[in-house]
């Protein structure tokens, strides 16, 4: 698995201590609201988990899970919600956690989605952002790190539903997407 990855970009250390600052600044900011944080199965799942103990506020976790990429690493554009949420957000204060913006596509349709259905608001958290493939103006509210426009994986991200616990996040050598 680890031989696999070309360069380790943020080690569980790092990332950890981002997490920690995401988690106090979204204390600050939600507090007296009430918050539902909402995961993007499967890829934000770890990051979710980690990041909502360190949001010390009370707090309802409930999740969703979308088909983007299949196998592939290009995506499709297209957006399929294959699990909803349990619940209504209806005047309760919303933050999407994703793994990683890249297109913008897959969070643009969800944030339109969830907007429909009366929030008080919609915002995102994204541990990752890779802005040089953006196709749609999605500007995530929180972001832990950039990275640059290669094949991640870990802690949480997949290549055709591995790597994804890895410890840390790296880049994906191309010789194993590429043959
Ligand atoms: P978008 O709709 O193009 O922004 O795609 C977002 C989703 O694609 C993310 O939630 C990831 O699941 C997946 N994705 C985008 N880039 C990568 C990557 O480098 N590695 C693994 N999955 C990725
Ligand atoms: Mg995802």
């Amino acid at each position: 698995m680890r031989q696999d990855v070309q360069q380790i970009l943020f080690s569980e250390s790092q990332i950890n201590e981002c997490i920690t600052k995401l988690g106090n600044q979204i204390t600050k900011d939600y507090k007296g609201k009430p918050l539902v944080v909402v995961g993007i199965l499967k890829g934000s799942n770890i990051f979710t988990s980690d990041l909502v103990r360190k949001i010390d506020l009370p707090l309802r976790m409930d999740f969703m899970a979308v088909s983007s990429y299949g196998n592939a690493t290009e995506s499709t554009g297209v957006v399929k919600i294959l699990k909803d949420l349990d619940r209504g957000i209806e005047g309760e204060h919303v933050l999407i956690v994703e793994d990683i913006v890249d297109s913008g596509l897959t969070l643009k349709y969800l944030k339109d989605i969830l907007l429909t259905r009366n929030p008080a608001s919609v915002k995102i958290c994204t541990l990752l952002d890779k802005p040089a493939r953006r196709k749609e103006a999605i500007t995530p509210d929180y972001m832990g790190f950039e990275v640059p426009d290669e094949f991640i994986v870990g802690y949480g991200i997949d290549y055709a539903e591995h790597y994804r616990n890895l410890p840390f996040i790296g880049i994906l050598k191309r010789e194993v997407y590429e043959k």
